[in-house]
């Protein structure tokens, strides 16, 4: 049987990173989406056979439909697709967070969404499996998440029409991650939630592999079995 084809995209660090390496050592290709084409193109080159690199923002349209192309061209089309790419711009609710709330809602939840159905002929090819990557963010809201908390719950609902809607024949597979050790406090706009994030992740945050040995796992499973809620926290992070 052909290696499958997994697409992740924002693979150019963290969860996405970590993914991509874990799916290739699985002996899938891999395509790496992202916007810094430098850092995707340095994967692919140390992941090697059938590893791609693609300039991708999620928030286009015209760009996924363009790296859906160049996925069926250099890797004959996508079993998997790993919707990772997401910001995280957390702040007490305001007016003044307008850009960050659009930035997260385009990029979480559109994004996904836009990706998935750009996707979607792809996927259904011989039977696929979406992994949308929520947190555990979509299931629980704290002060400050609020948009955010709005663009996992989001991914949580669309998730569960869309597995009623597409399987057997493509399996939906949720990834609920809790503090993690990636960029992604760096993006935060407010200072003080900031350095208040980044000092509480930074003490109970687990490495992005520890998501990525999940995700693989969950794929790996027998066709017949379709992990749909995979809530992973550190143990040191009890809610
Ligand atoms: N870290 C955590 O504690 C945690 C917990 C729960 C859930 N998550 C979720 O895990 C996912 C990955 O985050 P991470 O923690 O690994 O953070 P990260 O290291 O900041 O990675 C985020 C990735 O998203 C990509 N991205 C952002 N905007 C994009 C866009 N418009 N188009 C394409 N790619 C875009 C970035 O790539 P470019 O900038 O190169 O485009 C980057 O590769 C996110 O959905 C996040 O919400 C993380």
């Amino acid at each position: 049987m052909a290696a499958q084809v997994a697409v992740i995209t924002g693979a150019s660090s963290g969860i996405g990173e970590a993914t991509a390496r874990a799916l290739a050592a699985d002996g899938r290709r891999v395509a790496l989406l992202a916007r810094r084409l430098d850092r995707i193109e340095r994967l692919a080159e140390e992941l090697g056979d059938g590893a791609v690199a693609i300039e991708a923002d999620v928030t286009n349209r015209d760009s996924i439909v363009a790296a859906a192309g160049r996925v069926k061209d250099a890797l004959g089309g996508a079993d998997v697709l790993v919707n990772n790419a997401g910001v995280m711009l957390l702040g007490p609710f305001s007016s003044e967070q307008r850009a960050d709330y659009e930035r997260m809602i385009e990029t979480n939840l559109l994004g996904a969404i836009t990706t998935t159905a750009v996707f979607l002929e792809q996927l259904r090819d011989g039977g696929g499996d979406v992994v949308n990557v929520s947190s555990v963010a979509g299931r629980t809201a704290r002060p400050g998440n609020a948009v955010y908390a709005a663009t996992k719950w989001g991914i949580g609902g669309w998730s569960e029409a869309l597995r009623q809607e597409l399987q057997p024949e493509i399996r939906v597979i949720v990834i609920e991650p809790g503090a993690v050790a990636t960029e992604l406090t760096e993006h935060i706009t407010h200072e003080g939630t900031k350095k208040q994030v980044q000092e509480w992740v930074g003490e109970i945050a687990i490495p992005p592999q520890d998501i990525a040995e999940v995700i693989a796992f969950a794929l790996a499973r027998p066709r017949r079995v379709s992990l749909n809620e995979i809530l992973i926290r550190p143990t040191a992070q009890a809610r």
